[in-house]
Parts: C-alpha cells; sequence; structure tokens
C-alpha cells in the first residue's frame, strides 16, 4: 500500500485524475472501477479538464461502478447513474454500453443483482478500482459486519449511512435504506486500487483502516492485503496517520 499525503484535495485529486488518464491512454481496453459520493467528485474535474486541454478518447473504455441505490431509476435526480452523468460521462465518448451501473429500479433486485455479478464476471479483472471510504469503513456499500460478501449483494443501509447521504435527499423518508452493492470480490481483485479521501472527518477510519486489524468490521481494513493500493489523501484525512 503506497499512501501520498497532499497539503491540499486538489493536489491529491489532481493526481489521482493522471493516474486514472494513464490506464486510459496505455491499455487498449481499459476496465475502470468507478465510485461516486463526493470523494471522487474532484478527481472526475480534474479528468475532464485534463481531457479539454489536451483531448482523449474514451471509445475504447469500460466503466463499472460500484452501487446504486434500492428504488431510484437511472434518470432520478439523486441516482448514482445521474451522479456519474453529470460530473463524468456527459464530458466523456463514452459508448452507452459501456457504462455499467447496478439497475436500482429493477422489476426484480434480486435479479438485478445476479445480472451484475454475471456481468463483473465476464468483464474479468478490472484495471483498476477508484474507492472511497464510509465513515464506518464501508467500501461500496458493504457496510461493517460479522461477514463480508464477495459478490454482487442488497445491502441495508446502516442508520450512520443513511444519515450521511441524507443530504441528497430531501428528507429522511426519502433517504434510501438499501442499495446494490459490488461485494469485495471485484475490488480485491481488481489489478489496482486508487483510494481516495479528504476532510478531518474521515482521519480516525483511516487511521483504523490502514493501521489496525483486517476485521469485517472495518470493511476497508482488507485494502492492507490488496498487493496494489494507492491511498491519495490530504493532510486533514491523513492526521491519524502522521
Ligand atoms: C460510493 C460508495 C461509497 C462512498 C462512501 C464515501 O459509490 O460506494 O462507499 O465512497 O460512502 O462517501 P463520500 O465520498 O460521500 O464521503
Amino acid at each position: 500500500m503506497r499512501i501520498a499525503v497532499f497539503r491540499d484535495a486538489q493536489q491529491a485529486d489532481r493526481i489521482g485524475a493522471e493516474i486514472l488518464e494513464r490506464i486510459v491512454r496505455e491499455k487498449a481496453h481499459p476496465k475502470l472501477g468507478l465510485a461516486t459520493g463526493s470523494s471522487p467528485i474532484g478527481i472526475y474535474k480534474e479528468l475532464v479538464e485534463r481531457i479539454r486541454i489536451s483531448p482523449c478518447s474514451y471509445k475504447h473504455v469500460s466503466t463499472y461502478n460500484l452501487d446504486e441505490y434500492v428504488g431510484l431509476s437511472a434518470d432520478h435526480p439523486q441516482s448514482y447513474a445521474a451522479y456519474m452523468r453529470e460530473h463524468l460521462f456527459q464530458y466523456l465518448d463514452m459508448l452507452p454500453n459501456h457504462i455499467h451501473i447496478p439497475n436500482g429500479a429493477a422489476h426484480s433486485i434480486e435479479a438485478e443483482s445476479h445480472r451484475y455479478e454475471t456481468l463483473l464476471r465476464e468483464a474479468g479483472r478490472l484495471d483498476v478500482q477508484l474507492l472511497g471510504i464510509g465513515l464506518n469503513g464501508h467500501i461500496g456499500f458493504n457496510e461493517p459486519g460479522n461477514h463480508l460478501s464477495s459478490e454482487t449483494h442488497i445491502v441495508a443501509l446502516t442508520e450512520g449511512t443513511r444519515s450521511a447521504n441524507a443530504k441528497n435527499f430531501p428528507s429522511d423518508e426519502q433517504t434510501p435504506r438499501h442499495a446494490i452493492t459490488m461485494g469485495v470480490g471485484p475490488i480485491m481483485k481488481a489489478d489496482s486500487v486508487l483510494f481516495i479521501a479528504h476532510g478531518e472527518a474521515k482521519s480516525t477510519i483511516i487511521q483504523e483502516a490502514f493501521t489496525g486489524p483486517v476485521t469485517t468490521s472495518c470493511p476497508a481494513s482488507l485494502l492492507q492485503l490488496h498487493p496494489n493500493v494507492i491511498v491519495l489523501l490530504d493532510e486533514d484525512a491523513a492526521a491519524g496517520l502522521l
């Protein structure tokens, strides 16, 4: 695990975007595992800026998102599909059938989990998985517990995760209670993991995840076992490690 600490979040985001773009430029058929939430927004912004300065085609790229809220269709403004369009996809020349996000509004959520898992298996090893971390140590929506699932599954979001996400919804009632998430299998099998976190609020869980025991009570601690993790932190997020 390589941990890089930057004076501010924008410098970390810039390096994150450079790493992703290098994979896109070098690989014939790059497979990118993508994340949502506030943490990767800066990386996406930097990527878009880089493309504006030096055009780069994404026609050969396939993307696989970590998760989606159950009950939200791709055109719901708070869905992760809408987030990806807003922050990244609208600026890229990607082929629509190369974009993969679980369908939170599927008639059968179980069948959708199965479909997404099959898709991930057919895709094989991802070149990179971009990850943020929840305040309780979740990665994707793999919440802490007695066990972790390696496959795509439906998860009941913890109250802590719901309240962290509530800012994006008009009311508590409308904040989703469930999500479909990639399991830890494809994350741990990815060629590389690009982990990003900003801000003091993440410092305690980052210290726990990267210096504490490897345990299902802190899913991000599993990353200690991955052979190729790049951790990009600003000084505030790294406070517990310095
Ligand atoms: C998002 C995801 C989550 C977030 C995590 C942190 O696709 O899978 O694990 O990365 O909840 O969210 P932010 O970045 O909003 O603090």
